[in-house]
């Protein structure tokens, strides 16, 4: 039997609503049923584009529309907060971008209200939903690297300079880390865990005040990982995870990514996992939220809040170094 439809509403039209609203249009049992931009003429366009029954010149018209299951924010990150607070006080489910917040004590804050008004809420991390990541995961779970001992995950994306746009904008929540570095720490801490003995970090800010690159270096006592994160070079953004037995290669730029190459410990090529997207990527973490919301849960077992939470609070120990250097 098929599942009820999930009614989606996406606050905010810029790049990466195009591709939830794609997404959506892609997933059985979703229906793109309401956009809001701060304009109605830019809301009319996107609905338009992508097929959404109602549009709306503000936010608070798609959060008090009462026929909405969740609402996907998509606007800058330093906005989040305001914007998902919004969703909250009209009792809407909500999937947001990430970075979630800008601090961790907002998003704690979020958390919170999520939890007593009973309402499902999940950061929009759609690297934990991939097929790839999840096989990764499952595969060093069971063993087959054997201890992980270094994990290497650089991600550089080359960014045209504008320092009005929302990477190098501090007002819109700008700079690397934010943008480009929680995916480092997720992936790394999804692998390795939250307990590391140590935490290095240097980074260079700016002339907007927003970090333009930095370095990350966990220490597990057992295990080291490092991570160079930047707008100013285009990386090939692969992640190596090696452990005593082997070791895992994602394709470049490991975050969207849909394959992976598994070598033996002394380097042999052994097999490869590849599963392409059934759309753009973003679908599986719409089906996540979807599947969760038809279950009854208040928050996905992929992305749970209390990680969303430490991985923020990990971010500002990295915020704080970088501006104490
Ligand atoms: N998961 C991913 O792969 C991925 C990729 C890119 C970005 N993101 C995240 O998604 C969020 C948005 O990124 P984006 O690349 O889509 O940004 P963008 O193209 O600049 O779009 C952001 C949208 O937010 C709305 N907005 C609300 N207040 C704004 C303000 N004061 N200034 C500018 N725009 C404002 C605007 O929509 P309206 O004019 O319609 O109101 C704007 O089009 C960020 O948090 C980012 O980290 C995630």
């Amino acid at each position: 039997m098929s599942e009820k439809t999930t009614k989606w509403g996406i606050m905010a039209t810029g790049w990466i609503a195009e591709r939830l609203a794609d997404a959506i249009n892609s997933v059985a049992d979703a229906e793109l049923t309401a956009v809001a931009s701060r304009g109605l003429e830019k809301a009319e366009a996107f609905g338009k584009r992508y097929g959404a029954k109602r549009c709306y010149g503000t936010y608070e018209e798609l959060a008090a529309d009462p026929d909405i299951d969740i609402i996907y924010v998509a606007s800058p990150t330093s906005i989040h907060y305001d914007n998902v607070k919004l969703c909250f006080e009209h009792g809407k489910n909500v999937l947001c971008e990430k970075s979630l917040t800008v601090t961790a004590s907002e998003t704690a804050e979020l958390i919170k209200i999520a939890r007593e008004k009973k309402l499902f809420f999940m950061e929009a991390m759609w690297m934990r939903c991939l097929p790839y990541y999840r096989k990764a995961v499952e595969l060093v779970k069971a063993g087959k690297i054997g201890e992980i001992k270094t994990i290497r995950v650089d991600i550089s994306k080359a960014q045209m300079y504008d320092p009005q746009n929302r990477f190098f904008n501090k007002a819109l929540g700008g700079g690397t880390l934010l943008d480009l570095g929680v995916y480092s720490v997720t992936f790394l801490t999804g692998f390795l865990g939250y307990d590391y003995k140590d935490l290095y970090s240097r980074g260079y800010i700016g002339e907007t005040g927003v970090d333009r690159d930095e370095v990350i270096v966990f220490d597990y006592g057992n295990a080291y990982t490092s991570s160079v994160v930047g707008f100013d070079i285009e990386d090939d953004n692969r992640a190596v995870i090696v452990g005593t037995e082997g070791r895992i290669v994602t394709e470049p730029d490991f975050w969207y990514g849909h394959s992976f190459k598994l070598f033996d410990k002394w380097g042999n090529f052994t097999e490869e996992f590849s599963e392409p997207h059934l759309c753009n990527g973003y679908e599986y973490e719409v089906m996540e939220a979807q599947a969760c919301m038809n279950a009854g849960l208040l928050e996905s077992k992929i992305i749970p809040l209390d990680t969303t939470l430490r991985i923020m609070e990990i971010m500002d120990e990295i915020t704080a170094k970088i501006n104490t250097k």
